[in-house]
C-alpha cells in the first residue's frame, strides 16, 4: 500500500451505534490501529447522505450535483489503501444507509462506462483490500445471499480488488455479538492481518 493510502476507511452504516454491526467494525478497525495502521471512521446513518436521483448529472463531469456529505466520504473511497463497510441486514437486505452510499457511487460507473475514465489506478486497485462485516437476526446464513452482487458492485464500482466479508447469524439484540464465540477475535485478527500486509517490508 503506498504511504498516502496506508489507511483504512471505516464505513459504519447502522442506525445503532453501537450495535452488533459497529461492535465487528470496532474490533476491525481496533486491530488494525493497534498494529499500526490509521483509520479513518464515518459513522453514516447520522450524517447527510441522500439517495441517488438519477438525474445524469455526473455523466457529464463524473461529480454528483448533491452537495451533501457524500462530498466528505467520496474521496476517500477512492484514496483509502482498505475499506471496510459494516451494515447489518434490514428487509433481507443491507440497510437503506448502506444502499444508499452505494447507490451514490454511480458517478463512478459514469466515470469508467460513460466517460471512459478509469477512476482508480489498476495497480492500486489491485492492492486494495475491502470488508463487509454484518449480522441478521434470523438464524439463517443464506440471508446475506442477497448482498453478495451489491457488495460486489461496490467494491468493484470504486476499485477495490479483493474483499472479504465476516458475516454472523442469529445476531438482534444490540450487544448480542458479543455473544458469539470468537466473533470479535476473528474481526480483529483481520485488522491486525490488514496492517500487516499495509506494512512495507
Ligand atoms: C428495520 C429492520 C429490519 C430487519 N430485517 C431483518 C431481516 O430481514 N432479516 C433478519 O434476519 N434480520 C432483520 N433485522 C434484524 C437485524 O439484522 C439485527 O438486529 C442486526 O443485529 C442489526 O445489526 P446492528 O445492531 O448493527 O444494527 C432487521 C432489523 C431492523 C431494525
Amino acid at each position: 500500500m503506498r504511504q498516502g493510502n496506508r489507511y483504512l476507511l471505516a464505513l459504519y452504516t447502522s442506525p445503532r451505534r453501537k450495535g452488533n454491526t459497529a461492535t465487528l467494525l470496532d474490533a476491525l478497525a481496533g486491530g488494525a490501529e493497534d498494529a499500526g495502521l490509521r483509520v479513518e471512521r464515518f459513522h453514516t446513518a447520522t450524517m447527510d447522505i441522500r439517495p441517488c436521483r438519477a438525474c445524469n448529472h455526473c455523466f457529464k463531469e463524473g461529480e454528483c450535483i448533491q452537495q451533501d456529505d457524500m462530498q466528505v466520504i467520496y474521496p476517500h473511497l477512492f484514496a483509502a489503501g482498505a475499506v471496510a463497510m459494516a451494515a447489518p441486514i434490514f428487509s433481507m437486505n443491507i440497510c437503506a444507509q448502506a444502499k444508499a452510499l452505494i447507490d451514490r457511487c454511480q458517478r463512478q460507473w459514469s466515470i469508467r462506462y460513460v466517460l471512459e475514465k478509469e477512476p482508480v489506478d489498476r495497480v492500486f486497485a489491485e492492492e486494495r483490500r475491502g470488508f463487509f462485516l454484518s449480522c441478521c437476526g434470523r438464524d439463517k446464513p443464506e440471508t446475506f445471499d442477497c448482498t453478495r452482487p451489491t457488495l460486489a458492485y461496490f467494491f468493484f464500482i470504486i476499485g477495490v480488488g479483493n474483499w472479504d466479508s465476516l458475516t454472523f447469524a442469529g445476531v438482534d439484540e444490540a450487544g448480542d455479538i458479543l455473544k458469539v464465540e470468537g466473533a470479535v477475535d476473528k474481526a480483529r485478527s483481520m485488522g491486525e492481518d490488514l496492517a500487516q500486509m499495509a506494512m512495507p517490508h
